[in-house]
């Protein structure tokens, strides 16, 4: 099934200057978000090429192969004439909807022009999506209010295409929502989705209320479903996140001498640094932010010289009311560094320039409190970022009440960014919080994080769209089915080579391929795991995800060239800290290192485990870490994990399938995390989360048996 991504805003801007052409990622939490995943995903993305060298670098249908610098999938430019952008993007787009559903009805400007160029303008890209679906089945997602019209547009060009949407920004009640004169076009366009995905609970609410209200039409509270012209539109919350592992492991690799080297450039030398990271927006309310640190300054005086905040915020929008904000938001900070600063000293170090995810991890760790203070927004992935760069723990975050995020991050200084006194007071809390309060907050800020990251936000997504793709197709029936090797096909030995498929279990998936596809995912080298199954014509995923035998060839799972030498590195390193120890067995997978301590005393264990973390702390931003039954294994950061592999495979075979997971380990929930919307998860034990469970390894022949029992009558 082939993928197609669809927003406004352009994940790679190619600006010419002179001579050259620059390749610059725009900052915004929606080409954050989608860029990750489009690397895993693959597919097309669509999108308005807004660079000055955009079209000097483009095949003749307006294509690009991106990331730049390791290509992984294909942006496909829609140009806009600068009437289109000054009326669709400035006008409609900005000066409408995004201050609509933002509440700030004041800055709403509208004029029938802006509306005639979006109808247009939507029209435009409906076009460009059409010609890019051929004969293959297609899902397509839809991103944002830029877009409203372009799923009816599409439906009635290409009515096979499964569209899935999601809005990253609030959607008002009701009583707000009326306010635009084109309430019933933008709610009808939205209703041709099959999907339609906002950040909070709330949002799914208030658009049903408007889908009630405006249109007649069937709405369902309990299946959070609208109905309208026959067709069924499925509503749903899915909270948008970030790589938690990236910026943990960028922030977590900077050693003492770059945080150092950071402070330096950045001329700071106070004993507390604050931190705000945002495109220059009125709904992040930096006015208000930079009343409040005056306040703060005013009333706590013996913060003056001993603390800065560095405020990066980036312009993305370069017209009216952008303009005038900026000039405002400069004055002050320049009213406000006049009024505090000393020879040695200054308040507010203010950055215009993007600064790139790699190192915007730093930035966040030397702070000691983050402050989001929007007046309102759909998520804020800056909090989440923030909590993902805390890798020692440290930081505090003031978070705006009224942004998305604040319904998850419970820990943090919840603020309502128009009462500046508290604000200023929450700055103050923040800095002087002990250490074990601002700990206990943040691992448990972290931990959220860590587990409601941008992979599940994605999986979760692409699962219902696949079960929307499922009901729209026909289901196909039946299943697929997904089996894990160690403790789960095979009891757990206590050596590798040991664990062995008994033969009867072998023969009923002998039986049961011939009437369901089946893989199975094991964390073994491919070549291994198919040796131990040795069953003909079933798929088999290797090394985690990381290989995948797809009955004709080696698929290599990953999102780019993997860095195999890192490996070799690490091995040695390992190795030699934990070669001699009895009972540990080093195991080179190629795309993965295995360190099996199953056999090792129990009362060294600790020391085992303690010394390989302190070997794989060096590697943290090369390698990523996992542990299983009575082994830890180290692997390059862009090779795929399980729930990739099933993603994969369920594209590529299984459309129209259900998925059913058997699995025992940590490295299972990555798959179960993909398949849980649409498909079941089931473990062996207790130790993970899945939907349901077997009491152990050995009732696996049972279950295969009883699964082929079903699926044949
Ligand atoms: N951003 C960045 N560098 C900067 C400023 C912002 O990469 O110098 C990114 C930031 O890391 C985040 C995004 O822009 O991923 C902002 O997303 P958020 O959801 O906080 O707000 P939005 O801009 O989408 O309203
Ligand atoms: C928010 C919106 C995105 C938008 C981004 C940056 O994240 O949800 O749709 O792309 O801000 O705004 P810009 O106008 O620069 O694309």
């Amino acid at each position: 099934m082939k993928l197609i991504v669809v927003s406004n805003r352009e994940p790679y801007v190619h600006r010419r200057t002179g001579d050259t052409i620059s390749v610059e990622r725009p900052a915004g939490g929606l080409t954050s978000a989608l860029d990750n995943v489009l690397k895993t995903l693959n597919g097309t993305w669509l999108a308005w090429g807004s660079g000055s060298g955009d079209r000097e670098i483009v095949d003749n249908r307006g294509r690009v192969p991106v990331p730049p610098s390791s290509p992984a999938y294909v942006l496909k430019r829609v140009w806009l004439s600068p009437n289109e952008v000054d009326n669709y993007y400035t006008g409609y787009s900005n000066r409408v909807l995004w201050p609509l559903s933002h509440l700030t009805l004041d800055r709403v400007y509208y004029r029938r022009q802006y509306w005639d160029s979006y109808r247009r303008v939507n029209q435009k890209f409906a076009d460009s999506i059409v010609e890019e679906t051929g004969e293959e089945e297609v899902t397509l997602w839809v991103h944002d209010y830029h877009l409203c019209l372009v799923p009816s547009l599409v439906k009635q060009a290409a009515p096979s295409v499964t569209i899935g949407h999601f809005w990253h920004i609030p959607w008002p009640d009701w009583g707000t929502f009326r306010i635009l004169p084109q309430a019933k076009d933008v709610l009808e366009g939205l209703l041709a989705n099959d999907l339609l995905g906002f950040q909070i609970p709330l949002f799914v609410k208030n658009f049903m209320n408007c889908a009630k209200e405006s249109l007649d039409a069937g709405i369902d509270y309990v299946s959070s479903s609208v109905t309208y012209n026959g067709h069924r539109t499925l509503l749903r919350a899915f909270p948008v996140s970030v790589d938690f592992a990236f910026f943990d492991a960028a922030a977590a690799s900077k050693k003492a001498y770059a945080i150092r080297r950071l402070k330096e450039h950045l001329g700071i030398t106070a004993e507390y640094i604050g931190i705000g990271v945002d495109r220059l927006e009125y709904t992040k309310a930096l006015l208000k932010r930079l009343q409040a640190i005056d306040l703060f300054f005013e009333k706590y005086h013996s913060f003056i010289g001993r603390f800065v905040f560095i405020q990066v915020a980036v312009p993305t929008r370069l017209s009216e009311p952008y303009i005038s904000y900026k000039k405002s938001v400069e004055g002050l900070i320049a009213r406000i560094n006049d009024k505090y600063s000393t020879a040695a000293w200054k308040p507010i170090v203010y950055i215009t320039t993007k600064i790139e995810h790699r190192d915007l991890a730093l930035y966040y760790r030397i702070a000691d409190v983050a402050i989001i203070s929007s007046v309102y927004d759909g998520m804020n992935l800056v909090a989440k970022e923030y909590i993902a760069s805390q890798s020692d723990e440290k930081g505090v975050i003031i978070l705006s009440e009224f942004a998305g995020a604040s319904e998850e991050l419970i820990g943090s200084l919840p603020l309502n960014p128009y009462d500046i006194e508290t604000f200023a007071g929450n700055i103050k809390k923040a800095l002087l919080m002990p250490v074990e309060e601002k700990r206990s907050r943040m691992r448990a800020l972290r931990e959220h994080v860590k587990t409601n990251d941008l992979r599940k936000w994605t999986g979760d997504f692409i699962s219902a769209i696949e079960g929307c793709h499922r009901e729209l197709h026909g289901a196909e029936g039946g299943m697929f089915l997904f089996l894990d090797y160690d403790g789960t096909l095979a009891p757990i030995a206590d050596r590798p080579q040991a664990a062995v498929l008994d033969k009867d279990v072998r023969a009923v998936m002998d039986r049961l391929r011939t009437v369901c596809p089946m893989a199975v995912v094991s964390g073994r080298m491919l070549s291994d795991i198919m040796d131990r199954v040795g069953i003909k014509d079933i798929i088999y995923v290797g090394n985690h995800g990381a290989e995948i035998w797809d009955g004709t060839g080696i698929v290599p799972g990953s999102d780019g060239p993997v860095d195999t030498g890192v490996l070799d590195e690490f091995k040695e390193r390992v190795s030699s800290v934990l070669g001699d120890v009895d009972g540990v067995v080093i195991e080179d997978k190629g795309r993965t290192i295995s360190v099996h301590y199953r056999n090792v005393d129990p009362r060294r264990i600790d020391r085992v485990t303690g010394d390989f973390r302190r070997v794989a702390d060096g590697y943290a931003d090369r390698l990523r870490i996992t542990s299983g039954k009575g082994v830890l294994e180290a692997r390059p950061l862009d090779a795929w994990d399980k729930g990739d592999a099933v993603s994969w495979i369920l594209r590529n075979f299984g459309a129209g399938r259900m998925p059913v997971y058997v699995g025992d380990d940590a490295t299972d929930e990555d798959a179960f995390r993909v398949i849980n919307r649409t498909g079941v998860s089931i473990s062996i034990g207790r130790n993970i989360h899945a939907q349901c469970y077997l009491g152990e390894q050995a009732e696996i022949r049972e279950f295969l048996e009883w699964l082929m029992d079903k699926t044949t009558k």
